[in-house]
Parts: structure tokens; C-alpha cells; sequence
């Protein structure tokens, strides 16, 4: 099931987020999303399997950040993740939903664009170790 994430599923959180990431976010961030609706993860049998943070910005939809566990990598949640999103997104009027990825990563570059998602341009300075690819999709 997806719900909103509480303090004590922070731990599980930042151990994903370093599993994930090579400039993992600190767990003060994590921290400071605590309460708001965007910030939602993916439990199964009591285990926290990933999460994703979002935010309304006017009409759209910008995906902060999204990892699921490397264990439990291509079984589906990142999707269910994103259509969490989507749906969320939708209840606040949103038309479009946003995000960044680094341009290396080519992997997660398609399973964005297996799930409809376009190329806007590629943003320099949104990483501090790489470009960024900014991708879009209708909702
Ligand atoms: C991006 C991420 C959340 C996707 O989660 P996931 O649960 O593995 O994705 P899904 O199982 O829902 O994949 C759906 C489809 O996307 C595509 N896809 C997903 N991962 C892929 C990969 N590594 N390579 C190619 N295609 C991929 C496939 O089409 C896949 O369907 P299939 O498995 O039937 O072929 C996950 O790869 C991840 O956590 N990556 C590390 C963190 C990260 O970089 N996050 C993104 C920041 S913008």
C-alpha cells in the first residue's frame, strides 16, 4: 500500500535514499517534508519497499525524488509510486508533471519514458555532478 510516511519510517527512508543515490539526500531533508501530502511511500508486509516526494507548484506536478530499495527494483513500484503522483497531483488541478533526472542515468531516463513521459531540454546546474534531462508528461 502507498501512504503518507510518519518519523518512525525515516530510518527505512534514508537507508533507500543512500542505497539509491551517489549524492544522497540527508535525512534533515527528509525530516523537513514530514506532514506534507506529496511525501508518500510503498509498504508491502510491513517492509517500506520506496518513496516518493512531490510537490504542487501552480498547475503541475514536480517529482523531487523517487527510489525504490535495489532489492526490490522492475516489480512495479516506481510505477505505482508515479501514478500515486499523477492521482495526487490531479485532486490539486494539476495538467502536467515535471521532473529531472541526471543525464547519465540513462536506465531511469527510460523507465520515465516507458511510462509516457517527453524530453523538455537538458538544464545545466540542477546537479552539482552532472546535467540534468527535465522530462514531461500530460495528466
Ligand atoms: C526509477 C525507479 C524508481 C524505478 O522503479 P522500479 O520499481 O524499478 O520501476 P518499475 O518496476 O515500475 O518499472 C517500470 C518500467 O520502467 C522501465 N524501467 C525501469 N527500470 C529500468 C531500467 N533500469 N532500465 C530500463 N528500463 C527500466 C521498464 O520498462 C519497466 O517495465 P519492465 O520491468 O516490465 O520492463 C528505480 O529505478 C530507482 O529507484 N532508481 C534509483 C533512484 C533514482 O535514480 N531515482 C530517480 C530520480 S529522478
Amino acid at each position: 500500500m502507498i501512504r503518507n510516511v510518519a518519523e518512525s519510517d525515516l530510518s527505512a527512508i534514508v537507508d533507500i535514499e543512500n542505497l539509491s543515490f551517489s549524492v544522497p539526500w540527508p535525512r534533515f531533508l527528509f525530516k523537513s517534508y514530514l506532514g506534507c501530502h506529496g511525501f508518500a511511500l510503498y509498504e508491502q508486509n510491513g517492509i517500506v519497499k520506496g518513496y516518493v516526494i512531490a510537490d504542487i507548484i501552480d498547475s503541475r506536478i514536480h517529482i523531487g525524488s523517487i527510489a525504490v530499495h535495489p532489492k526490490y527494483l522492475r516489480s512495479g513500484i516506481g510505477t505505482k509510486l508515479l501514478d500515486w503522483c499523477i492521482d495526487f497531483g490531479k485532486i490539486y488541478g494539476a495538467a502536467i508533471i515535471t521532473l529531472e533526472v541526471r543525464e547519465k542515468n540513462r536506465n531511469v531516463q527510460m523507465f520515465y519514458l516507458n511510462n509516457g513521459f517527453k524530453v523538455m531540454g537538458i538544464v545545466t546546474g540542477y546537479y552539482i555532478d552532472d546535467n540534468a534531462v527535465a522530462m514531461y508528461r500530460d495528466i
